[in-house]
């Protein structure tokens, strides 16, 4: 059974995100563009190429004149300029054209370099996003946000460029090792908490059911995670204002995905900056204790880590001051006016923030 939502801008349709359990309705949904003289490049990493990339390369193939295929190592560190410069390097040689197509098949690493390269490449190529990894699909291919890594900055260059298709294929939740499905759940959960109370109560039910990745479920859960992350971009394309909201958890997130060297993965940083961000919200009084013991724990059940060793919070605030979540010198801080209920301070002291962190530094 295939699903569908639209993503609009102004009212007006820009992109379909199409969620499925196989890539075969990919020719169908390719279709609508025309691509028959037009040539596609799959963007993908190593480990997403051994996996997928025979059978999506076989299905694009009906669609268009010409597919191309450039692989790049997985992981994080690669998600910078010179992958990118690459790509250049591989679309130019291969006479690429503004008409045609770049298709990010991976997680949020392959969709955000791959959305990047097509933001600029000849001022501006079309993609599609075929996203394989829980936190691709419920947030990172969604809302046109691209971007890579420069020097220890995490997502410092980048570009607004919407895709022209979301295709997921929730099979490919099946081989993902543990570790990066619960990452997933990070973001999974940190949308529950800053926009739907009972989307939240709705996951700590079904947490078997999800960590036992059944396929119904997953179902359910990516599509309803969807819907929150359409909704917020839809209303807020550019981060103007309310798109802040899904930045809760990120502010201590990134400062300690930084300073853990990339090591940890991105959803796990999330998940603690949530943690952090709770206990911070009960200090400023607008949460209960009840309810950030309830978030910890939530954590905890999805295999999410809860503390961090080995950081010195000196570091951690200027990573903090740093990161691209400033405003006017403060840091924009997201915190919860409850479960389901975001807000943006921009007045936390100094003091504020380092309790947020102690509550998860060991
Ligand atoms: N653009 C946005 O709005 C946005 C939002 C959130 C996160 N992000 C970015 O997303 C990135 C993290 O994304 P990610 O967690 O998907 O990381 P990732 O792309 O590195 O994928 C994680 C790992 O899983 C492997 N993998 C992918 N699909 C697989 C599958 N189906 N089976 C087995 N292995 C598979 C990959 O090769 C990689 O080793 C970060 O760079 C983060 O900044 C962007
Ligand atoms: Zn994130």
């Amino acid at each position: 059974m295939k699903e569908r939502l639209t993503v609009c801008r102004d009212g007006d349709p820009i992109y379909d995100i199409c969620m499925e359990t196989s890539f075969e309705g990919l020719k169908e949904e390719l279709a609508a563009f025309h691509l028959e003289k037009r040539k596609i490049c799959i963007v993908t990493d190593s480990n997403v190429a051994s996996l997928y990339l025979d059978k999506v390369k076989e299905i694009l193939s009906q669609c268009c004149s010409m597919v191309s295929v450039f692989i790049f190592p997985a992981g994080e560190e690669h998600k910078n300029l010179d992958t990118v410069r690459m790509l250049y390097e591989h679309l130019i040689l291969e006479h690429f054209d503004r008409k045609d197509m770049l298709a990010a098949l991976g997680g949020g690493v392959t969709g955000d370099l791959c959305g990047f390269a097509a933001a600029t490449y000849l001022r501006g190529i079309d993609f599609i996003q075929i996203p394989t990894t829980l936190l691709s699909q419920v947030d990172s291919s969604i809302g046109g946000k691209t971007g890579v890594d420069f020097a220890d900055y995490k997502n410092m260059v980048g570009a607004f460029h919407m895709p022209r298709l979301v295709y997921t294929n929730l099979e490919t939740l099946l081989t993902l090792p543990a570790e990066q499905f619960s990452s997933g759940m990070g973001e999974v959960i940190k949308h529950g908490l800053i926009q739907d109370k009972a989307y939240y109560e709705w996951l700590k039910e079904h947490r078997d059911a999800v960590m036992a990745r059944d396929l119904t479920t997953c179902r359910q859960m990516v599509f309803r995670s969807n819907e929150i992350k359409k909704a917020v971009v839809e209303k807020d394309p550019t981060e103007q204002g309310e798109r802040a909201y899904l930045n809760f958890g990120h502010t201590l997130g990134h400062a300690v995905e930084k300073l853990k060297n990339f090591t940890m993965l991105h959803g796990h940083c999330v998940g603690l900056g949530c943690v952090a961000a709770a206990r911070i919200s009960c200090l400023k009084g607008t949460l209960s204790e009840t309810e950030a013991d309830d978030i910890k724990h939530t954590m905890v059940s999805f295999e999410l880590p809860t503390t961090v060793d080995s950081l010195i919070w000196k570091e951690v605030f200027d990573a903090t001051k740093s990161d691209k979540k400033m405003e006017a010198g403060k840091v924009k801080f997201v915190l919860l006016n409850g479960i389901g209920d975001a807000y943006v301070d921009h007045s936390l002291s100094e003091d504020e923030i380092r309790a947020g962190f102690e509550a998860v530094s060991l």
